[in-house]
């Protein structure tokens, strides 16, 4: 017989972890929030359209709604401890985020705010709408342009291993082995 144990509800959202973090980046070059963000999906493929439910009282949430335009970078599990911070500080009490946790900013290719150099991966994304949800909302953003590092290859687990979050402070990397089926 299969037994099932309850999970309290306050931390349901686990069983949908672990998934990749990104920094979402709004702004402008000077005046920008960077924050991570492991609540972050598809919304469609053509065209093409990405979720992040973003709470509201989010640094970044204030820029992504002013600006209209906001990037998602990935990057690997040498910078957990810098995404980490980026996740636990608030661009209010710090002007350049990126700078602070020791990664540089570079120019983005279709938005004002800057992106990570360190990263390996990159979406652009200009606002398409917002919906409410509960303590976070969902921002809808249409994709602008994606690029990845020159050596990785997508869909290959070997080459392309953005940080994982599994909750609170722990994380993980992708695993090399695939499952083909
Ligand atoms: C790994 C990780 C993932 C996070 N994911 C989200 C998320 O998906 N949505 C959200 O609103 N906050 C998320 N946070 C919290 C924000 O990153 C955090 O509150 C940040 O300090 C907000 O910065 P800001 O005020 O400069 O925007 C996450 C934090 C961490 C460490």
């Amino acid at each position: 017989m299969v037994i099932f144990k309850d999970i309290d509800l306050k931390s349901w959202y686990y069983i949908l972890h672990p998934r990749p973090v990104t920094i979402v980046i709004s702004g402008s070059w000077d005046d920008y929030s960077a924050m991570a963000a492991s609540w972050v999906t598809p919304a469609s493929r053509e065209p093409p359209i990405a979720v992040v439910a973003i709470a509201r009282n989010r640094y970044t949430y204030e820029k992504i709604l002013m600006h209209k335009e906001f990037a998602l970078c990935l990057l690997e599990s040498r910078y957990a401890k810098a995404i980490h911070t980026l996740g636990s500080i608030s661009g209010r009490d710090i002007k350049d985020k990126i700078a602070y946790v020791g990664l540089t900013k570079i120019k983005a290719k279709t938005i004002p705010a800057p992106v990570i150099k360190e990263s390996i991966a990159i979406v652009e994304c200009r606002l398409r709408s917002f919906v409410e949800a509960g303590d976070h909302d969902l921002i809808l953003g249409d994709v602008n342009t994606v690029y990845i590092k020159s050596d990785i290859e997508l869909l290959d687990t070997k080459l392309y291993k953005p940080l994982l979050h599994v909750g609170k402070n722990r994380y993980t990397e992708s695993i090399e082995r695939f499952i083909e089926v």
